[in-house]
């Protein structure tokens, strides 16, 4: 029966065996992956709206290409990851369709606005680099799809993360307006980037599940830490000053304490009361929209491909 199945399921993941499509898998074990490897995709979805919105007004040709490079990376991640995703016997369309109706999670992190060209820097050097932390210990993970797709994203992430501290680190070593541009940016998303790692570990209701499973191989709490230890020296480097008055080195622990995040801004966030989701729906309705010309074309391409080859 199940448990025989089970138990021989579990012998597999402690064995650091990885789970492939046509193996057998718990009911649940499929869900927690449909649940995160979507959300994720919708991430990199999403994430494209808020870098989008300067790609017109980059300050150099350099700096354009840069982000044209780094936002059709983004794209591209999505789609491997939509693809891992499919392996779970889920269609692509019902997950576009969950995003599409405002059904779906994606990372909070894009619901907040790029109000400066600055903010393209914070985004590459915070954003991105949050998301290296999470992405590289995903390489780990049990199912064999996600593990492959995070090894080959892990791959583009680090030039996103470089691209992004350069900008930061022309601003902070600009003109005075300039390095204003670089704090006020860092101001606005050092939080919103700590609360990228999730609740902390005693509030978070798939943590332990997904630890037994192997998909979460480092727990919310210590990537937020080694987030934190990496950035700050980082942003001594820029002389730019981290937002968190607690912020102090320990020489106890060897790590940095720092201040209390703010969760009532992040269940308002998931709940759809974020500064853009309203924004981020609209404005991904109507990309999708104005894309139905090609998809039509693609699918009218492929039925003569098929009817020509057929004849
Ligand atoms: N934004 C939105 N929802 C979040 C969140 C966040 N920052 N952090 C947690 N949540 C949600 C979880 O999805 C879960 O809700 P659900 O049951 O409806 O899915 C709930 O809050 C409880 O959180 P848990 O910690 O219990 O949930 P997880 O075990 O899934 O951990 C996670 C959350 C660490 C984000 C994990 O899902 C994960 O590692 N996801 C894959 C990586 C990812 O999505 N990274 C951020 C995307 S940014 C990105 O990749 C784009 C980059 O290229 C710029």
């Amino acid at each position: 029966g199940d448990s025989e199945l089970e138990r021989r399921f579990q012998a597999k993941i402690d064995a650091d065996e990885k789970i492939e499509p046509k193996d057998w898998m718990p009911e649940g074990y499929r869900k927690t992956l449909v649940r995160q490897i979507s959300q994720h995709a919708h991430s990199e979805v999403v994430g494209m709206l808020p870098e989008g919105n300067w790609i017109t007004r980059a300050p150099s040709l350099r700096r354009k290409a840069a982000l044209l490079a780094k936002i059709q990376d983004e794209a591209g991640h999505g789609l491997y990851l939509y693809s891992a995703c499919e392996t779970l016997n889920v269609s692509r369309q019902e997950l576009v369709d969950q995003l599409l109706e405002g059904k779906a999670k994606y990372s909070s992190i894009f619901n907040y606005p790029s109000t400066t060209w600055a903010d393209i820097g914070a985004i590459g050097w915070l954003v991105d680099g949050a998301a290296i932390m999470n992405q590289v210990p995903l390489q780990r993970c049990s199912y064999g799809p996600y593990s492959r797709a995070m090894i080959r994203i892990c791959k583009e992430e680090s030039f996103h993360q470089r691209q992004g501290y350069e900008i930061m680190l022309t601003l902070a070593r600009g003109t005075a307006a300039q390095k204003r541009m670089a704090q006020d940016a860092l101001n606005r998303w050092w939080w919103p980037s700590l609360m990228m790692f999730g609740p902390n570990d005693k509030d978070s209701p798939h943590s332990a599940q997904s630890m037994r499973w192997k998909i979460k191989r480092v727990s919310n709490d210590e990537l937020r830490q080694k987030f934190v230890d990496v950035t700050v020296p980082q942003a001594d480097f820029l002389g730019l000053t981290m937002p968190d008055p607690a912020l102090r080195w320990n020489a106890g622990s060897g790590h940095y304490d720092f201040g209390e995040i703010d969760w009532e801004e992040f269940k308002q966030v998931l709940q759809g009361n974020g500064p853009c989701n309203r924004e981020r729906m609209r404005d991904r309705n109507r990309a999708h929209e104005r894309g139905r010309w090609v998809r039509e074309a693609a699918l009218a391409h492929a039925e003569k491909r098929r009817a020509r080859a057929a004849a």
